[in-house]
């Protein structure tokens, strides 16, 4: 499967864009996992133009990360270009645009969802970012504001249009927000009116979802948000499965040993202070299924700084016997 010029293999399923969950860290394990692209968390084009520092440190990779996709969200068609231009020039491997996210504060602004309601502003937007970069663009979209998918087959049309390179969709409409289901009906349509890659996204829960979306939709990829939270070994389970292998199992010493990498990337990344702050929240996500993970999450937060954190981990991943697992005896 191709976008644009960038080959990414037969069957990849890629790490979707979670606003406060995909900086560079989280992505680097996904990738380490065996998921060949990771997406940012939305950027937004006026901070980039404004050159905001809040919004030039979401462009941080790490090294070993790329391939990766930055996704920008804004709405009007000069500003997303210079900000494309700027994401182009930090050495991304691919520009994203945002037109699914349905959050108040993003769509007040014509931004995110609100895009896919102005077809006319939705061109000039495509067609101004095209213009000003040479890497490959997608084109992230939901179904729409009402639940026939009209919209999103017209939008997606318009990409094709403008020389978008793909078309990532999550099937719920903008009212729907994150409830009820994903329709994949509209993603094996979507891909049956457009020639450019269709990209499937929404509900992939387990390996057997990820394998019947492909059957059931055609999509050309797979994208994967939620589920793979706090769990990058999902990607490797999901790869596998695809492939028709055993799905492998991930030990809880091989959790703990890419808690203690999180960690050591969260301090490459952002600096001891601000990767304290940041992880203190994320790292109890890779506690999921971990036996004694309520007494782990305990003794995470009272740690006082990273370093702490990481030591209680290599004493945890040092026990042997999973049995004897306890994290409130060390
Ligand atoms: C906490 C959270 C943050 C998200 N942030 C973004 C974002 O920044 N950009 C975007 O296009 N979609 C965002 N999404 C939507 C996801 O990328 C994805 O489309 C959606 O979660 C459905 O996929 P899933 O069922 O695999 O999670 C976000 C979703 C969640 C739950």
């Amino acid at each position: 499967m191709r976008i644009g010029s960038l080959e990414l293999g037969e069957k990849p399923v890629f790490f979707a864009p979670l606003a406060g969950i995909t900086h560079a860290p989280a992505r680097l394990l996904a990738r380490q996992a065996g998921c060949p692209m990771a997406w940012s968390e939305m950027v937004s084009a006026e901070g980039l133009v404004r050159r905001q520092a809040s919004s030039l440190s979401d462009l941080k990779r790490l090294p070993g990360e790329d391939p990766v996709a930055v996704q920008i969200f804004g709405a009007d068609p000069k500003v997303m270009a210079e900000a494309a231009r700027i994401v182009e020039d930090s050495g991304a491997s691919v520009l994203d645009i945002n037109a699914g996210c349905s959050v108040r504060k993003v769509v007040r602004q014509g931004a995110g969802v609100a895009l896919m309601r102005e077809p006319e502003r939705m061109r000039q937007v495509l067609s101004a970012v095209r213009r000003a970069v040479r890497i490959p663009i997608t084109l992230k979209i939901r179904s729409g504001w009402e639940s026939d998918g009209a919209q999103a087959l017209a939008v997606g049309r318009i990409a094709e249009d403008c020389g978008v390179d793909a078309v990532i969709l999550h099937p719920r409409t903008a009212a729907q927000g994150f409830t009820g289901k994903a329709d994949w009906t509209l993603i094996a349509r979507l891909k049956g009116a457009l020639s450019i890659p269709v990209i499937g996204n929404g509900d992939i829960q387990s390996p057997e979802d990820a394998r019947r979306m492909r059957e059931e939709t055609g999509c050309d990829a797979l994208m994967v948000g939620r589920r793979a939270v706090g769990d990058p070994h999902f990607f490797r389970q999901v790869m596998q499965a695809l492939e028709g292998r055993p799905i492998p199992q991930e030990t809880p010493a091989e959790r703990l040993a890419r808690m203690r990498r999180y960690v050591e990337l969260g301090i490459a990344c952002h600096g001891e202070e601000t990767a304290f702050r940041l992880l203190r929240t994320r790292l109890p996500w890779f506690t999921r299924n971990l036996t004694g993970a309520a007494a782990l999450r305990r003794r995470l937060a009272a740690c006082r700084s990273l370093a702490e954190m990481h030591s209680l981990l290599s004493l945890l991943g040092d026990v042997h016997s999973y049995i004897a697992w306890d994290p409130d005896a060390i």
